[in-house]
């Protein structure tokens, strides 16, 4: 069955985003302060995570409904045991083109031979900066950029291509930084994309003055390393895509702040308890883990998401004004419970 669903603004469903733990081994301050998420912080008991086969099952009723792209992410989804065993029945199913994963690489040289052997087709790695000390201070836990980089490597070597690299860019944090993480990447055949600082959760006390445009990271990039626009990949693609003028690769850029895409977000979000969110920004999802152990069948668990997809009205980051991603008011579920 493939009878691609859409929501009220004719967007279609493309991809699911799943959120495998709401565990990380990093405490990014944007994400995850560690003056929150402290020794003593109680994150999701085991029975409340969705399981192996639960995780499949959803993602083939989302397939059979359009979603074609399945990207796993946390939290950080290598701190799960045996993630390689999700990628092997997610890599299984009818309709699905694309399999990856985002991570922070802290654990993927261990990882990344069996994910291949699994099926997972390429990967993600964060990195925010190559300076030691910023690097150590973005990551919230004094690690160096070592095995981060190692990690990527060991992904190159067992052909997860195209290795993409994000770096999150906070104004006063890592901005100083961004042409020297350019310029080690260019040539490599890596893609990275830096992504403009967002407002989302409730913890991170973003400031708008914090977001350094996609404009002055192309321009700064630019003035050292001459870049010229490319044409987008696909319709709705998420990253502004340059390359180099003297053949060095390609890198990106993501301004959901500056320049949002919610016009064609064709993106689902599955929390790691099985809620399905339709925002990144949203307050509140749908629960699917409960009919389903309740013994919903695959109709009915169809039904559910083609009601929810269809009555979609998202567009958080083109609505978004200085008031509402200051307003802590509406809670936002934090973006470790659902992927980014
Ligand atoms: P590729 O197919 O690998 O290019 O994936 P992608 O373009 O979906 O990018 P990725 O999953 O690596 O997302 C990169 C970052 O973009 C995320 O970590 C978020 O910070 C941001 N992002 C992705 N999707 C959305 C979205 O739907 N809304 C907003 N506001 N930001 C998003
Ligand atoms: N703004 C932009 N990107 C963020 N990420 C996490 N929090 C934010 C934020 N507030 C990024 C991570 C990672 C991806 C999952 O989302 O750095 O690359
Ligand atoms: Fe962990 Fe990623 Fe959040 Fe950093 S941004 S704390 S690596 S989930
Ligand atoms: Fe999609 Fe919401 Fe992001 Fe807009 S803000 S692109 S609707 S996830």
């Amino acid at each position: 069955m493939r009878n691609t669903i859409r929501d009220s603004f004719g967007r279609a469903i493309r991809d699911l985003r799943i959120s495998v733990t709401d565990r990380c081994n990093f405490r990014c301050p944007y994400c995850m302060p560690a003056e929150i998420y402290g020794e003593k912080y109680a994150f999701l008991p085991r029975a409340e995570l969705l399981t192996f086969e639960e995780i499949a099952r959803l993602t083939r009723l989302f397939a059979d409904l359009g979603v074609t792209k399945v990207r796993l992410s946390g939290g950080e989804p290598l701190v799960r045991n045996g993630l390689e065993n999700l990628g092997g029945l997610l890599s299984r199913i009818d309709g699905r083109d694309d399999l990856t994963l985002t991570t922070n690489g802290y654990l993927l040289a261990e990882n990344a031979q069996a994910l291949k052997d699994a099926g997972l087709q390429r990967n993600t790695e964060s990195l925010d900066s190559l300076d030691e000390e910023v690097f150590k201070t973005m990551n919230g836990r004094n690690y160096g950029t070592g095995r981060v980089l190692e990690g990527i490597k060991k992904a190159d070597k067992v052909g997860l291509h195209p290795i993409k690299i994000n770096a999150v860019v906070q104004r006063g944090m890592n901005d100083h930084t961004i042409v020297d993480l350019a310029r080690y990447f260019k040539g490599t055949g890596h893609v990275l994309r830096f992504i403009e600082y967002m407002d989302v959760g409730n913890l991170n006390g973003w400031k708008l003055d914090q977001v350094v445009p996609a404009d002055e990271i192309i321009e700064r990039i630019n003035a050292e390393m001459p870049l010229e626009p490319v044409e987008q990949n696909y319709r709705g693609e998420v990253a502004l895509r340059y390359r180099y003028v003297d053949g060095g690769g390609e890198i990106g850029v993501i301004a959901s702040v500056t320049k949002p895409f919610c016009g064609d977000c064709t993106r689902a979000r599955l929390s790691t308890d099985g809620k399905l969110f339709t925002c990144l920004f949203a307050s509140q999802g749908t629960d699917l883990r409960g009919p389903m152990r309740s013994g919903a069948t695959d109709d009915a668990l169809r039904d559910l998401i083609t009601g929810i997809w269809g009555r979609r009205e998202d567009r958080y980051s083109e609505l978004r004004s200085f008031a509402t991603a200051q307003d802590n008011a509406s809670k936002k579920i934090e973006m470790y419970q659902i992927g980014g």
